[in-house]
């Protein structure tokens, strides 16, 4: 398996993986890698000839008070994963190689982008469709796996795919979660055993309101927000947003319509905030 950091260096790897007729796949990360993305790396392994991973701690996509300088990093570790994984190559450019010092362009998806996490992380997603298509243009890749637990950031990249004619093909894969039903996400790290067994309520909360929307056939979104919001609060838990979305857009939508719709969260679990959701 390769290391590079040059983006020079990457370019070349993918250029001769294409001289050759092999079929590219990315998975982009910020690294701390857990079995979410394992299992991307997998299914990526399974849909092309080559691997690509990334790992870059994207500054753009954290706000001023955001966790960027606390964001666990494992870099060792992470190699090593991808090496089991079957990755062909690990790309870990530096925060140098990615921006320059005078970088003043960005891309911005202007719908998906400002529902949900977009209305209390502003400029988070056009941080994530600036450094996705940088990611693209270096590597790239025919196909690019991204998973489910974050549902909006994968539709803002597919909208952004198909109104920039981006030659590739979004993969969606679904949420992985312990033993305790918890979504796994690096940001599990700020919490210790007790607080993650805690947090495996939100996900309780998402199932019970399936079950309720199942069971009472509701189709009345503010009820099944009242009753997820419900089910979470408790003293550690502060809900953030929750909202009944379109399962492929993320745009919240006004009835609930089975087989089509997410309800999608977020939560402050203490001082972690976490995302998770479910389809209905
Ligand atoms: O999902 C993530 O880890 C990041 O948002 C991504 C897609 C790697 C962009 O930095």
């Amino acid at each position: 398996m390769k290391i590079i950091s040059s983006p020079k260096e990457m370019k070349a790897f993918s250029a001769s993986a294409r001289a050759e007729g092999k079929k590219i796949a990315l998975v982009p990360t910020m690294g701390a890698l857990h079995h979410g993305h394992l299992s991307l790396i997998k299914l990526a392994r399974e849909k092309a000839d080559v691997v690509v991973v990334s790992i870059f701690v994207n500054p753009t996509q954290f706000g001023p008070n955001e966790d960027f300088d606390k964001y666990p990093r494992q870099l060792e570790a992470d190699i090593n994963n991808c090496r089991e994984c079957g990755a062909d190559a690990v790309f870990t450019p530096s925060v140098s190689d990615i921006y320059a010092p005078d970088a003043s362009t960005y891309v911005v998806e202007e719908q998906i982008s400002k529902e949900l996490c977009g209305k209390s992380r502003p400029k988070h997603f056009r941080g994530v469709t600036t450094v996705v298509t940088i990611l693209f243009n270096i590597v790239k890749p025919d196909i690019a796996v991204f998973g489910e637990k974050d549902a909006q950031q994968i539709s803002i990249i597919e909208r952004m795919v198909r109104d920039l004619f981006m030659d590739v093909e979004i993969v969606r894969a679904p949420i992985v979660r312990d033993e305790n039903g918890l979504a796994l996400s690096s940001r599990n790290k700020y919490m210790d055993k007790l607080e993650r067994i805690g947090a495996a309520r939100i996900h309780r909360a998402l199932e019970a309101t399936k079950k309720m929307v199942e069971e009472e056939n509701c189709r009345n979104v503010d009820r099944v927000k009242a009753f997820v919001i419900n089910n979470i609060a408790n003293a550690k838990a502060r809900v953030i947003y929750a909202e009944v979305v379109d399962a492929k857009t993320s745009l919240p939508v006004s009835e609930l319509d089975p087989g089509k719709c997410r309800v999608s969260v977020a939560v402050w679990y203490g001082q972690t905030r976490l995302i998770d959701n479910i389809l209905i």
